[in-house]
């Protein structure tokens, strides 16, 4: 009887080997369920995506919750609580029959999805009672004319996240990395008066929000560009997640050739414009953390010129000791 039994298992195994089957998962082929693949073409990585999934994710829960990757191929998990995140169940089903994501399914879901998910404040005065009155004395402000848009635009970074992330470094060719809740505002201005805000805030999951309001100081979807208005957040992407180098911060120190709307320039005293500072940083295009101003570069020249007056902080002379800037 068990002499059988054993010669039946034999025969199944040799059965189970040539007939293929395997107890195995075949590694080319990820357990994906009922999940939908994401094929957008367009631009499509994990930090495009991290941004955008990581953005309906954010309650301790990982990207892993939502996402799943096997090789260069990218799928959306079917929501556990579609009651409790209808967003994300609204961006699952817009997959239709075909089962596959295509960027024109995919960008309408989660720009109108964008802000509700990130619950962005809806007002200017939600973003003061959170973070004061940028542009005052707390923050580093300069004014720039540059390729973002047609108007001169006033950018302020609150000094003390800029410090504490220049802290981070050891040398002067490390990444720039912001903190979790670091802002950087963007104001559009036209004789003087503020048009148009858009702002950055670092989120937990290392990514940026983008978020932009009007005149009246109210949420909006989109701000104003020469041919057709710039759509929040998928047109922000494009410029500050590629690699592409703008005016007037790629010739920075040197002058940059005008636009065809005009002027194009960093509004700072001759003693910011520090060459060497500017090359070694490489800020703009290396864009470490996505950010494409020239904040580390201009505030590390004021901090040496104001190092030369003694009017420089005891922490800024560390950095500017620590960091060899002479
Ligand atoms: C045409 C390319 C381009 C697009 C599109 C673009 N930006 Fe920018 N952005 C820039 C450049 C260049 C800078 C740095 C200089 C400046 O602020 O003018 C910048 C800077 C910023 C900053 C300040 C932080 C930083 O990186 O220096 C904010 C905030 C910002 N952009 C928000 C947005 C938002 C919101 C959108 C979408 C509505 C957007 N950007 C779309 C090019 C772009």
């Amino acid at each position: 009887m068990h002499a059988t039994w054993q010669k039946y298992g034999i025969i199944l195994v040799w059965m189970a080997l040539f007939m293929g089957c395997s107890t195995k998962p075949d590694a080319q082929k990820p357990d994906i369920g009922d999940a939908v693949e994401i094929q957008l073409a367009k631009g499509q990585s994990e930090s495009i995506l991290g941004f955008y999934l990581g953005g309906y994710v954010q309650n301790g829960d990982s990207l892993s919750s939502v996402l799943i990757q096997s090789g260069a191929n990218w799928y959306l998990k079917r929501p556990l609580n579609p009651t409790e995140t209808p967003e994300l169940q609204a961006l699952y089903d817009a997959a239709g029959a075909d089962q596959m994501l295509n960027w024109e399914e995919f960008e309408p879901m989660v720009r109108s999805a964008y802000y509700t998910v990130r619950n962005a404040p809806r007002s200017l005065d939600s973003l003061r009672q959170t973070y004061g009155e940028w542009g005052g004395p707390d923050w580093f402000v300069y004014e720039t004319a540059g390729q973002m848009t047609a108007f001169r635009r006033r950018l302020s970074i609150c000094r003390a996240d800029l410090l504490r992330s220049l802290e981070q470094l050891t040398s002067l060719k490390d990444p720039i990395i912001y903190e979790k809740g670091a802002a950087i505002f963007g104001e559009h201005l036209d004789a003087g008066k503020v048009v148009e805000t858009t702002v950055m805030i670092k989120r937990s999951d290392t990514y940026w929000d983008y978020f932009a309001y009007g005149a009246d100081g109210r949420l909006v979807g989109s701000i104003a560009k020469r041919e057709d208005p710039l759509l929040v957040p998928t047109q922000c992407i494009g410029c500050h997640y590629g690699n592409r180098a703008f005016e007037p911060e790629r010739s920075f120190p040197k002058d940059a050739k005008p636009g065809p709307t005009g002027e194009r320039a960093v509004y700072v005293p001759d003693a910011w414009k520090n060459a060497d500072l500017a090359k070694t940083l490489n800020e703009h295009a290396k864009r470490s953390d996505h950010i494409l101003g020239l904040y580390a570069t201009l505030y590390l020249s004021d901090v040496l010129m104001r190092s030369k007056s003694a009017e420089a902080s005891d922490r800024e002379l560390n950095l500017i000791a620590k960091l060899v800037i002479e």
